[in-house]
Formats: C-alpha cells, structure tokens, sequence
C-alpha cells in the first residue's frame, strides 16, 4: 500500500524547521504541494525551495500563529489559491520565561505559551474550517507526550499540550464526518526546540535512560505517522492521539 497524496494540499504551520520541516517534506514526497508556514521568511524560503524541488507547489507565507488577523488572511489567500486539504498544527515553543516551578512563572511566560501552541491552533483550525469542509480533508495537531501525562517545571507547556488534546476531541465531534481531526504526541525529537536538553548530557542520558527505544527520535519519524494519519489509510481514525514517543508513555 502506498500513500498518494497527489492534487491535496497540506499547510504546516512551524513547518520551517524541526519537525514541522520534515511533516512538509513527507507530504511533498507524498505528491501533495505544501505550505509551509513560519514568522521567519529565510526559512520559510528555503523550505519552499526544496518543496518545489520534489514537483509540486508550494508558496511564501510568513505567519505569527498567534496573530488571528493574521491567520484568517493567510488561510483564506492560501484556499483561494491552492485550496487545502490538509492542516497540521505544528507551530509550538517552550521558552525559558514558562519553565519553572509555579511561582517561576509569570503570566506573560505562562501567556506566551498558551497563545502560540494552544489558542493559535484553534486559531488555525478555525481559518481552515470552511475549506476543511469542503474537500472533506483533514486535520492533525501536534502536541507532546506532554499532552498525555504530566512534566515537571513545564507548567505552560503541559497545560497547553493537554488542551491541544481535548481541542482535538471537540474539534472532531463537530467536525464529523466531513474532516477527520487527529493529534500526534511525541517524545523527545532531537530539533532546536530541545537543543539544550541534547547538549546537556546529564539530561540527556537520563530521558534517554526514561525512553524504552533509549534515544531522541528524527524529526522524519513523526513525519511518516502524520502523512499516514492524512492518508486514507486512515479513514477511519478521528479524535485520536497517537503517542509516537519511543515508549515513553507505556511506562
Ligand atoms: N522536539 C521535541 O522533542 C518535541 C516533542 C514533542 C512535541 N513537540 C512539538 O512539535 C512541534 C514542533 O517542535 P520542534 O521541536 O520542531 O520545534 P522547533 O525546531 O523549535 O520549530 C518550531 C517551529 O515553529 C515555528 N514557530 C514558533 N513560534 C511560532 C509562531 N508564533 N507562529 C508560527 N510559527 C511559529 C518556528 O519558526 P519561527 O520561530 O521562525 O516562527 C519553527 O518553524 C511543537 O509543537 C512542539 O511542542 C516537539
């Protein structure tokens, strides 16, 4: 069985890097154009390069996710154009100012967070509803093994990753059965977004020591289980949470 997305279109948002760069490139190599959607124009642009580089279409958005102004403009210039099939809710931080204990957190830190990752794919979800519904496409968010148990001294994070969750279930429901709305739960990816994790090795043993597969994923192996949860393959999953965690959560 191979997967063929050809004549869909896939927006991604932080699809310039980590991550969200490799979901990009699976749909591209899956046939599908895509959009990647980031604040950085550089990164987006190189991105697109390598898209239109595989045969499809793609095209330079930059987005700040937690803009729904902005939102609203970009998705409706992009269905206009391109249509849109499929939507991954990628874009995500954890910055310093939200990592802490409680009383380490102020509300800015705590705002920050819950804006991008959680209020700006509901944002995303909104904006891309009608056309949703149209081509019968489908949605992904990408949340965290943070989504499903709890981290320390990530209080934000885990709050907004959990949400991400239950937006899913609800998203689903009303949704159904014209678009299918899934979630994705990683563990720990070697990207930017844990690239002081990875250069401290006294953490990184530990969380690899907590893994059961005993290492970070790449960034393409939580690409392959988004161009599936997309793919007709999976027809008949809506409202689920895959964890691709290397185990982390069958503890
Ligand atoms: N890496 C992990 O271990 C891991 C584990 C579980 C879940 N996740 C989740 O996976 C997703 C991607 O993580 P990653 O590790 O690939 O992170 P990353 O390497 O830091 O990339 C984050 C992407 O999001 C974009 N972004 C950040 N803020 C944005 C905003 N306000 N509006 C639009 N785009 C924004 C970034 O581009 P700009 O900064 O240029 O906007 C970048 O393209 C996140 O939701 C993260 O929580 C990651």
């Amino acid at each position: 069985m191979e997967i063929d997305l050809s004549g869909k279109t896939a927006v991604i948002t932080g699809g310039s890097r980590g991550i969200g760069r490799a979901i990009t490139m699976g749909f591209a190599e899956a046939g599908a154009n895509a959009v990647p959607l980031s604040r950085t124009k550089t990164d987006v642009e190189a991105v697109v390069e390598d898209v239109r580089e595989l045969g499809v279409e793609s095209r330079v958005e930059t987005l700040d996710v937690a803009d729904s102004a902005a939102v609203e403009a970009c998705f409706e210039r992009i269905g206009e154009d391109l249509g849109i099939d499929i939507v991954v809710n990628n874009a995500g931080i954890n910055p310093e100012t939200a990592l802490g204990t409680p009383s380490a957190v102020e509300d800015e830190g705590f705002d920050l967070v819950t804006d991008v990752n959680l209020g700006g794919a509901f944002a995303c979800a909104r904006a891309a509803g009608p056309a949703l519904s149209e081509a019968n496409g489908t949605l992904i968010n990408v949340a965290s093994v943070g989504g499903l148990v709890g981290l320390p001294r990530q209080h934000p994070y885990v709050a907004s990753k959990h949400g991400l969750v239950g937006l899913t279930k609800s998203l689903a429901l009303d949704w159904a059965p014209d678009v299918r709305v899934n979630c994705l739960a990683p563990g720990y990816v070697a990207t930017e977004l844990t690239a002081e994790v990875q250069d401290n090795e006294k953490l990184r043993k530990s969380i690899e020591r907590r893994t059961p597969l005993g290492r970070f994923a790449e960034p393409e192996e939580i690409a392959g289980p988004a161009v599936f949860l997309a793919s007709d393959l999976a027809s008949y999953a809506t409202g689920a949470t895959v964890a691709i965690d290397g185990g982390w959560t069958a503890r």
